[in-house]
């Protein structure tokens, strides 16, 4: 499974690549917002220039020519931009065009199994399934996960599942069960897969034990 952080924080994006783990990067516009660049398009530079692979950065025209004039101009920002597209019908054409044009996709904002399996008929290179939004509204975010991934499973469709809205390790765990091909994640839940307090006790436990050998056994 690729990890990606769901973020444009500059600080978490450098921090994720330098444990050697991150496969790319997910951009929304309420993220670019809460980091406030003075110039958008440097920010998402940066972010490429940091991140050995794909880097989401979304559209916010809801026009098909608008869509595919922004699109267009962010893909020729840097090779690993990925043109995310909300899930409406002028979207739907957007990422057809695109397809044709290569420039790959990422069809955002998808709830149910049918929007999925249009995103993929379009030809988006990724889809992505709120799961997060999902649970918070009473439904299962993972459930839809799942039956994307039979859906996609029997049409060999080639876009790839990219688990987003993400929570806490226990979506990212249950994804890579069902074996979807990315989660996108806040900081917050990178650092939480990694963390465990049985893993801090037990790593403490060692430490003492083998300064207490030193001391005894010191001239
Ligand atoms: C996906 O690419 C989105 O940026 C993101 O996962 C949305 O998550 P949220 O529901 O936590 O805002």
């Amino acid at each position: 499974m690729k990890f990606f952080l769901d973020t444009a924080n500059l600080e978490e994006i450098r921090q994720a690549a330098s444990w050697g783990i991150l496969d790319g990067v997910t951009t929304n516009p309420t993220l670019l917002a809460r980091e406030n660049p003075l110039d958008v398009q440097e920010h998402l530079y940066r972010i490429c220039e940091i991140v050995q692979g794909p880097v989401s950065a979304e559209v916010v025209a809801t026009d098909y020519e608008g869509m595919l004039e922004e699109a267009r101009a962010l893909a020729s920002l840097h090779p690993h931009i990925v043109v995310k597209v909300p899930m409406i019908r002028d979207g739907v054409r957007a990422i057809r065009t695109l397809a044709q044009e290569g420039i790959s996709t990422n069809c955002t904002l998808v709830f149910s199994p049918a929007q999925a399996l249009v995103a993929a008929k379009a030809g988006a290179s990724y889809v992505s399934p709120f799961v997060g939004r999902l649970d918070d509204v009473g439904t299962s975010g993972l459930e839809l996960v799942r039956q994307i991934l039979t859906i996609y499973s029997h049409y060999g469709f080639e876009t790839r599942v990219l688990v987003a809205s993400v929570r806490h390790p226990m979506h990212v765990v249950e994804a890579a069960l069902m074996g979807a091909d990315v989660c996108t994640m806040p900081f917050k839940v990178l650092e939480q897969l990694i963390q465990h307090p049985l893993t801090d006790v037990g790593l403490e436990r060692f430490l003492a034990d083998w300064q207490k050998r030193q001391v005894s056994s010191a001239p």
